[in-house]
């Protein structure tokens, strides 16, 4: 056909037809079998886009139907696993349960969620000499572009680049499943030494790509006399889809906080990775954490119900002290579970609160409001030990300017204004002198995904580590060849070089330049591996985490009880940013996660017909929070703490933890709809759509 440079199958591809990430399940190309609706078949390689559409319509493949399933227990129950199951235990269950005074037990579900981020996947690339290619990519993990192309080119790493310019958002989205879409471009661009590009519609992008794993989980919670919680069990049945992508590192993170802020004594937490024939799911802002916490939170929620009490007594008799020990072996230090809970309930006033909704909800007969407390402890650091390392690469130039670059990508989160930060407060230089290079694979080798909230902790480390060695040159120079003193002091403070606390006669631009002419190394490389930090998996016990990140949330909303609408009225956030080095970031990135861990517990519905065929495909169908539903109020208190010496200047991480926040929303709504009708039966199922509302109200 007119416009139609090559069609390239399975039986093209010059290395492995091969593009998974953990474990190598994912054909590049499908060659025998398709395994979901999306799964790409063939590259169409076009002079333009209307072509490749042309041909699209042309073929016409023959496909035998299998038996589609999509439901995660189904899969479980025909014994398709996506990896091995795992389980955490602390202390004995079975004896404690027999000991309890009360045992509740039931099920949740939480839906998945789409990354939604602005900027669709894609990539393009151009042929480059020595038979290499260099990729221009769309990813929050340019070195897992980097080695998927290779291996399906069947070449070295060393002969693909990867170029990362800022992204237009990821949220997980982009950490894994770059690769396959920058492999698109360099396959054809390598193969038919042309450029070529690769980008996906909004509406390819959301039927192909995969999404936030939903999960269908049990619970079993046991309580004494005191409402003390003496044991607790979950089994976590988490829908994987069609290939294991991350899907295995997001089950271990569900493990890893399934008993969220809570000090429980007797645990065991066991979670199977499904196979479906939904597009492989992913990483998304909470990587699996979320999904384990809703399940604590229900549980907890269900034992206070049907106690008759209020769901915060058992929360706040539970939180963790220092000294308690997680289920996975790591000792709790440094704790803010409790300050930040007693903070957010003392200064929101939670009993004036509690008393307002109780007056409203006495005063109005179709409108109710409800409130909920969710507090968070979230591990910073991969939960796999190997990938916390990272390294950058400085250059000082003869004039003085700077060039940054790491392995860290910026995609909204503030990352860039971090390294700057962090370059100019070493060298006490203006952040005007120093320019962020774009993340690459030739200047930044072998880096782990900007992911995990670690970006800045591990990249900022590094940094620091090559401006360091920069600046201990650049003083050892001034001490020796310019004062002929080695024992005065030297600082640099706003570009002025102070000696022995004066100012001296030189400034930045003319030392860098004299140093230049002593030909002193004006470039360096800094690595940073987190210390400390192991786990064993044969064990299912270690130290995974560098440190953990505590907050509580209060939120309030008000359902229409005519319509099953509702409104989220305030989520109030005592947050533990450590020393935060950017307060106007930290309060974007807080405000940003909030906003869209509501949107994943209230009207985030992701929904597949029985076929696997995504049915929410567009944003008239999938709806996340516009600026009509967003909290009315969003409040967020930094506690005040010295922060950790394992965060980039004691600054804590905060991408991820206050998407939990969001989590409150759901208790929230739930308990303004049991105001109105206090014999609802409404199921621990999330999203807590208007429809579930509406038919909860009037059963
Ligand atoms: N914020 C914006 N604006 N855009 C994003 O894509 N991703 C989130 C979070 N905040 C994201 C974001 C996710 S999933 C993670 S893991 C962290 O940012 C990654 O960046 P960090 O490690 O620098 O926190
Ligand atoms: N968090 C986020 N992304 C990851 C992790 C993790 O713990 N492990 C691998 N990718
Ligand atoms: Mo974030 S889900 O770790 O990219």
């Amino acid at each position: 056909m007119p416009g139609i440079v090559k069609i390239f199958s399975y039986k093209d591809i010059p290395g492995e037809n091969q593009v998974g990430g953990i474990i190598p399940d994912e054909p590049f190309l499908a060659d025998h079998e398709v395994h979901y609706q999306g799964q790409p078949v063939l590259l169409i390689v076009a002079e333009n886009e209307d072509a490749a559409e042309e041909a699209i319509r042309e073929i016409k493949i023959e496909i035998e139907p299998l038996p589609v399933i999509t439901d995660p227990r189904e899969a479980f129950k025909q014994g398709k696993l996506l990896s091995p199951s795992r389980k955490f235990v602390k202390g004995n269950v079975e004896v404690a349960f027999s000991k309890c005074k009360y045992i509740f037990e039931g099920s949740t579900e939480s839906g998945g969620q789409e990354q939604l981020y602005l900027e669709t996947q894609g990539a393009y690339a151009y042929p480059t000499e020595h038979d290499s290619v260099k990729i221009f990519s769309s990813t929050q993990g340019p070195t897992q572009v980097q080695r998927t192309a290779a291996m399906v080119l069947g070449v070295g790493m060393n002969k693909v680049e990867v170029d990362v310019p800022r992204l237009g958002g990821g949220f997980g989205g982009k950490e894994d499943q770059a690769s396959a879409w920058g492999t698109m471009a360099a396959m054809a661009a390598w193969i038919l030494k042309r450029p070529a590009k690769c980008i996906p519609h909004r509406m390819e992008d959301m039927r192909m790509t995969g999404k936030r794993n939903p999960y269908s989980s049990d619970y079993k919670i046991g309580l004494d006399e005191n409402h003390n919680i003496i044991a607790y069990e979950a089994t976590f049945y988490q829908n994987g889809g069609a290939a294991a992508d991350l899907s295995p590192a997001i089950l271990e993170r569900t493990l890893f906080h399934a008993t969220n802020s809570y000090n429980i004594p007797h645990v065991k937490v066991v979670a199977h990775s499904c196979k479906t024939n939904l597009p492989p799911n992913t990483a998304f802002r909470g990587f699996g954490g979320p999904q384990g916490m809703f399940v604590i939170e229900a549980a907890i929620d269900h034992a206070a119900r049907s106690l008759n009490i209020a769901p915060d007594l058992i929360q706040r008799k539970n939180m963790m002290d220092n000294g308690d020990e997680f289920p996975y072996g790591q000792i709790v230090s440094e704790s803010q579970a409790k300050s930040c809970w007693d903070e957010a309930t003392d200064i929101y006033n939670l009993e004036s609160v509690k008393k307002e909704v109780d007056w409203f909800n006495k005063q109005n007969q179709f409108y109710k409001k409800g409130w909920a407390l969710m507090p968070v402890c979230f591990g910073i650091s991969f939960t796999n030990t190997m990938m916390n390392q990272a390294r950058a690469l400085v250059h000082v130039y003869s004039d003085g300017t700077v060039g940054v670059s790491t392995g860290a990508v910026e995609m909204g989160q503030g990352v860039n204004s971090k390294m700057l930060q962090v370059a100019a407060t070493c060298f006490g230089i203006s952040p005007g002198k120093i320019k962020l290079e774009s993340t690459n694979t030739t200047r930044v080798s072998n880096t782990s995904p900007s992911a995990a909230s670690s970006t800045a902790d591990l990249n900022g480390k590094a940094l620091l580590n090559a401006c360091n060695q920069i600046k201990e040159r650049l003083v050892n120079f001034i001490k020796t060849e310019l004062t002929d003193n080695e024992d005065k002091t030297v600082e640099i403070k706003d570009e002025v070089v102070y000696i022995n606390d004066e100012a001296s006669i030189f400034n930045w631009k003319n030392l860098v330049q004299q140093a230049f002419m002593k030909r002193i190394n004006l470039s360096a490389k800094g690595h940073y591996a987190t210390p400390y930090i192991n786990f064993d998996k044969t064990i299912e016990k270690g130290h995974p985490f560098a440190y953990h990140v505590y907050g509580t949330a209060l939120t309030i909303t008000t359902v229409d009880c005519l319509r099953g609408t509702y409104k989220i009225d305030a989520v109030k956030v005592v947050h533990d940013f450590g020393s935060s080095m950017n307060r106007a970031v930290d309060l974007g990135q807080c405000e940003g996660g909030i906003v869209q861990g509501v949107g994943w517990m209230t009207m985030e519905e992701v929904v597949y017909n029985a076929d696997g065929k995504l049915l929410s495909n567009a944003l008239s169908t999938y709806k996340i929070p516009d600026i009509y539903s967003v909290p009315k109020e969003i409040e967020i208190k930094f506690l005040n703490t010295d922060g950790n010496d394992m965060a980039i200047f004691r600054s804590k991480a905060v991408g991820e933890p206050p998407l939990m926040y969001g989590i409150g929303a759901f208790f929230a709504i739930r308990n303004a709809v049991l105001a109105f009708n206090p014999t609802a039966t409404i199921p621990y199922s999330a999203p807590i759509t208007p429809e579930k509302v509406l038919m909860a109200l009037y059963k």
